[in-house]
């Protein structure tokens, strides 16, 4: 069991408010900045194809100014490989993306992409870079990228968290389910399990109960909350909920 679950604070909302007005404010760096102090093990930012909030400047700014590392989020893209090639971040987390979607819809199909995604895996982990495929809790995903080379992948657990917030507990638990057999299935055949999306204080727990995965990646929920708490205190407050839920399955687990 993975006693320590680390956690990366997505900061790509920070782009999106200050895009909404044009000029420099809010700054996603600083943002970061305020999160590491605050308890994040990484930053996350998601550099999309149309630039709608992460430019290529924060992804300089971000590299340069932070101490703790950076999960750059891309696409498998020619444009994209030669970015992540340039700036060598700590991680890449490969997402699928279409230009149409408010937010990552889905994982990625590691399945059919086989050929095309083991460039990026070969040429970005040969720069040095963890490389983890963001994908559905699903054994041919799994297979998949573990046979591409892949290290890591990040399960998308965001039709889970949905579920729940909207009282589905049904669906919720059967999504659950299939979440908690990929991680032990992936840990299986050797992959690093991490995951993330749509992760709220009501969702954490369950997740960062599951003993295999070693990293949650927060965004949207954490940018929303800390209108109203503060960055700070939303982050500190995700922290402990995450590290309570693992602490208390590390003692269920010795019982
Ligand atoms: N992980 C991945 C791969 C993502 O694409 C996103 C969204 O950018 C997140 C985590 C964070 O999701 P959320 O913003 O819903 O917390």
């Amino acid at each position: 069991m993975a006693s320590e679950l680390r956690l990366g604070v997505n900061v790509d909302h920070v782009a999106t408010i200050r895009n909404a007005r044009g000029g420099g404010l809010p700054d996603p760096v600083r943002a970061a900045k305020a999160a590491a102090a605050a308890g994040a093990d990484s930053i996350v930012a998601h550099l999309r194809e149309d630039r709608r909030h992460i430019s290529d400047d924060d992804l300089i700014r971000l590299l340069d100014a932070i101490e703790i590392p950076l999960t750059l989020e891309m696409a498998a893209t020619d444009e994209m490989l030669g970015i992540a090639l340039r700036h060598a971040p700590h991680a890449v987390c490969i997402v699928p993306e279409r230009r149409e979607e408010q937010t990552t819809e889905g994982g990625l199909d590691v399945v059919s992409g086989h050929n095309h995604l083991k460039r990026f895996v070969d040429d970005l982990g040969e720069r040095g870079a963890i490389v983890s495929m963001f994908i559905e809790p699903d054994r041919a995903q799994l297979d998949a990228s573990r046979s591409i080379g892949a290290p890591a992948v990040e399960i998308h657990v965001g039709a889970y968290c949905d579920a729940l917030i909207d009282g589905k507990e049904y669906e919720a638990d059967c999504l659950l389910d299939r979440i908690v057999d990929a991680a032990e299935y992936g840990t299986k055949i050797g992959l690093k399990m991490h995951a993330g999306h749509g992760i709220t204080f009501d969702t954490v727990g369950p997740v960062a109960a599951i003993p295999q995965i070693e990293e949650l990646n927060i965004g949207h929920f954490l940018i929303g909350e800390a209108i109203f708490d503060g960055l700070h205190s939303s982050i500190k407050r995700m922290r402990g909920l995450m590290d309570k839920a693992r602490s208390n399955a590390i003692d269920e687990a010795i019982v």
